[in-house]
């Protein structure tokens, strides 16, 4: 069975912790997209583990995680993520592949993807980890992949700087490197698990563009990214805050603007940790956003969503959710394409009362409390996607399924 996990906000959703908590069950985890932007937390007990281009599978013991060819590699990267794991006695050697399709970071374009960032009269935010350079070389047939290294035509036309940087990377790649394709076939039937990154509204089709990052952040990509073709795809979960962030530029209809939306702003951020994994940067927060979650229901094909962070409104006394954006005086309930009309639109908020009782202690939907499943079939019935399961805290025992991931209905 392929179980995808995807975002479906502007990222930094929880994926990271949900991707290890069906890890525990999955037989193998790739990821397909996006590269050291990504920064997946899994906190297991006193430790806590950063990921960026390890899929977040590596932390459940003797699983196998493949990083997919939708994914750009900084090799650097990556073995500094590895070792820094193994300093936190997690054993990964013999379990991490990486698809010799996929596409290498260079050094150099870090830099380039930040100068061309500042350039712009409105700047991305780009965490300048040379996503969107290696994207573009990739695109523009000038890329340079994992398999390239050993294409003695392809690593003669490469400068010398560069081979001498990738000389090292390239010994210790080479027991790591697998045809993804072929692999995928050999591994028909058994329980995969498609680790997505960033989230549905930076995907660079789906996403607020130009405002996006420059991968495949929505379900479709699990396909292309990891090998397997689009019908071999068996279940699609979404993963979303009950609230909503973004780090970096771009529109964001429900933000918390207005001076006493500031202080809730404020008071979310540092309850829920929303500083940037990858960048250190406070994430900007806003209302959860109805219609903007519904759009990545149907882009994602979801059977299913994820709910995080619901437990932070407990003691609150209400949770403010858009269910329709206002443009230009008339009401919309579609996601709007461009970025100026994502700009212009006035979100309407309704506000629920919130729950007696706590969801931070609920291990299960029954102990959820009754306001707070109101609330819950409120989005349900919003979006169209049932609720699966809830993570209401960091650690693995605080998260919980209402449908098992793993079965098809
Ligand atoms: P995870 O997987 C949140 C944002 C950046 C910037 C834009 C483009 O942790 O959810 P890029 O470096 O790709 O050129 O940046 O996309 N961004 C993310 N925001 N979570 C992420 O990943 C992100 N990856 C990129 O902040 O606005
Ligand atoms: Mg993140």
């Amino acid at each position: 069975m392929n179980l995808v996990v995807v975002g479906a906000q502007w990222g930094d959703e929880g994926k990271g912790k949900m991707v290890d908590y069906f890890s525990d069950e999955a037989e193998l985890v790739v990821r397909f997209s996006g590269g050291a932007n990504a920064g997946h937390t899994v906190k297991i007990g006193s430790k806590t583990f950063a990921l960026h281009l390890i899929p977040a599978g590596i932390i459940s013991s003797g699983k196998s995680v493949v990083l997919g060819n939708g994914m750009v590699i900084d090799p650097a990267s990556m073995f500094e993520e590895l070792a820094a794991i193994s300093a936190q006695s997690i054993e990964w050697e013999g379990r991490v592949f990486v698809s010799d399709r996929a596409h290498l970071v260079l050094p150099g374009y870090k830099s380039e993807d930040q100068s061309v960032d500042d350039m712009r009269s409105r700047p991305i935010g780009t965490t300048g980890r040379g996503i969107g350079v290696a994207y573009e070389k990739k695109a523009s047939r000038d890329g340079v992949r994992v398999v390239d290294l050993w294409d003695s035509v392809i690593w003669d036309s490469m400068s010398k700087s560069d081979r001498a940087w990738l000389e090292p990377f390239k010994e210790w790649l080479a027991p790591m490197k697998i045809n993804l394709a072929a692999f995928m076939l050999k591994n028909e039937g058994r329980k995969i698990l498609l680790e997505g990154a960033q989230g549905t509204l930076l995907d660079l089709d789906h996403g607020t563009y130009p405002y996006v990052s420059s991968g495949v952040s929505v379900s479709s990509g699990a396909s292309i990214g990891s090998a397997i073709g689009p019908r071999r795809i068996d279940k699609c979960l979404g993963v979303f805050k009950a609230y909503q962030t973004r780090v970096g530029n771009g529109p964001f209809p429900t933000e918390m603007r207005k001076d006493d939306e500031v202080v809730l702003a404020n008071k979310l951020r540092e309850l829920g940790h929303e500083y940037g994994v990858t960048t250190g940067r406070p994430r900007r927060i806003g209302y959860l956003d109805l219609v903007a979650l519904r759009y990545a229901g149907w882009i994602n094909s979801l059977d299913g969503f994820i709910l995080s962070h619901l437990n932070l409104y407990d003691g609150f006394e209400s949770v403010g959710l858009c269910t329709a954006y206002e443009l230009d005086g008339e009401q919309i309930d579609y996601f709007p394409s461009s970025a100026a009309e994502l700009e212009r639109v006035t979100p309407l908020i309704e506000n629920f009362d919130v729950w007696d009782g706590k969801v931070s202690e609920a291990r299960n939907w029954e102990e959820i409390p009754d306001g707070a499943k109101k609330l819950v079939e409120v989005i349900e019935e919003y979006t169209g996607v049932a609720i699966h399961g809830f993570s209401v805290g960091p650690l693995r025992s605080e998260t919980f399924m209402r449908t098992d991931a793993w079965t098809v209905s």
